[in-house]
C-alpha cells in the first residue's frame, strides 16, 4: 500500500453551470462552495515531493472558480502531473493557455457549444500535449455529436452510466470482483469544503474525514480508512459496479488525424 495517494482529487467547486440529465450532482446533499485558495495551497504542499498526479474537478465545473488560474498556477510544478475534466463552457482566450500546460484534457461534450470550445482549445495546443479526449455518456443526446470530434483528438470515450437517477452502482455489467479496489490504494477525492469521499463515485463524503484540520497523510493512513480496506467490500463498495479501476464503457484510441 502507497503511503500516500498516487492520484490526489481536489474538488475546485461542486456547483455548475450546466444541468446534464445524468448526472448525480441534481441528488447531491452535500452544500454547494468553492475551495478557499489558503486549504488549496496547503493541499497542494503536501502534495508536493510525493510524486502526486493531481485532478482539480470532481462533482462540478472547476471554470467557474474566480480563483481558478491562481490555483492552477500554485498547483503547477508542485504536482507531477494535472489530469483535468470540463465541460468546456468557460474555456476561452485567456485561460487556454494555461490549460495547455496540463498533461491530459477530457472535455465533456454535452452540447455543440462544447465542440467550439473543443476547436478553440486545440488551436493553442502543443503538438503532444496535453493528451486530449473528449467524452461522452452513452444516454447524452449529444452522443449524435462523436463523428463531429472524432479526427480531432487522441481520443473518444464513452462512459456507461455509473449511477442512474442518483442510485450508483447501475451500469449493469458483469464483473468478477477483486480482492481489493484499486481506488482504496491510489486514490483520494477531497471536497472542496476539505471532506473526504473514499472514491470519485460516491458523491457524498464521509463528514468524520476532513483534511481540514487534518493532514491528507493523516487520513490516508488512519484508522478509517485502514478499516475501509481491511473490511472491502463493506455496504458502500458491495453496491459498486466500477471495481476494475475503469469507468466501464467504450474507448476508440488515437482518433486523431494531423
Ligand atoms: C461530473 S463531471 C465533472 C466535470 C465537468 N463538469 C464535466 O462535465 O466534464 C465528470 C464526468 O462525469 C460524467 N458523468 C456525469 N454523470 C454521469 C453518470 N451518471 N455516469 C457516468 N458518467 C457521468 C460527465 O459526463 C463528465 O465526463
Ligand atoms: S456532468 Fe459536468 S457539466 Fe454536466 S451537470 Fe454534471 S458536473 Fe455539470
Ligand atoms: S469498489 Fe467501487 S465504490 Fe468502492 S472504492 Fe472501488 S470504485 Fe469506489
Amino acid at each position: 500500500m502507497n503511503k500516500f495517494p498516487k492520484r490526489v482529487t481536489i474538488e475546485m467547486t461542486n456547483d455548475c453551470n450546466l444541468s446534464c440529465i445524468m448526472c448525480p450532482r441534481h441528488f447531491m446533499k452535500d452544500t454547494v462552495g468553492y475551495i478557499k485558495y489558503d486549504l488549496w495551497c496547503e493541499l497542494i504542499d503536501e502534495c508536493k515531493g510525493e510524486s502526486v498526479t493531481l485532478l482539480p474537478f470532481w462533482r462540478g465545473e472547476s471554470l467557474l472558480h474566480p480563483q481558478f488560474g491562481e490555483l492552477i498556477d500554485y498547483a503547477l510544478g508542485r504536482v507531477k502531473a494535472v489530469q483535468f475534466a470540463t465541460n468546456g463552457t468557460f474555456i476561452n482566450e485567456e485561460n487556454v493557455s494555461l490549460l495547455s500546460k496540463f498533461d491530459f484534457i477530457s472535455i465533456s461534450i454535452h452540447n455543440e457549444a462544447a465542440v467550439n470550445k473543443l476547436d478553440l482549445l486545440l488551436k493553442h495546443l502543443h503538438k503532444d500535449k496535453p493528451e486530449i479526449q473528449a467524452s461522452f455518456v452513452e444516454s447524452e443526446k449529444s452522443c449524435e455529436l462523436i463523428d463531429a470530434v472524432l479526427e480531432k483528438v487522441d481520443r473518444v470515450r464513452i462512459y456507461k452510466m455509473h449511477t442512474n437517477n442518483g442510485v450508483y452502482g447501475k451500469s449493469n455489467v458483469e464483473l468478477s470482483r477483486q480482492e481489493s479496489c484499486a481506488k482504496l490504494m491510489n486514490d483520494i477525492v477531497i471536497a472542496c469544503d476539505g471532506t473526504v469521499s473514499r472514491c470519485c463515485y460516491l458523491w457524498e463524503t464521509n463528514k468524520s474525514l476532513s483534511v481540514v484540520s487534518s493532514s491528507i497523510y493523516d487520513v490516508w493512513n488512519g484508522t478509517h480508512y485502514r478499516e475501509i480496506r481491511r473490511s472491502y467490500p463493506d455496504a458502500l463498495c458491495e453496491r459498486c459496479d466500477q471495481w476494475g479501476g475503469e469507468t466501464l464503457g467504450k474507448t476508440i484510441e488515437k482518433t486523431r488525424v494531423n
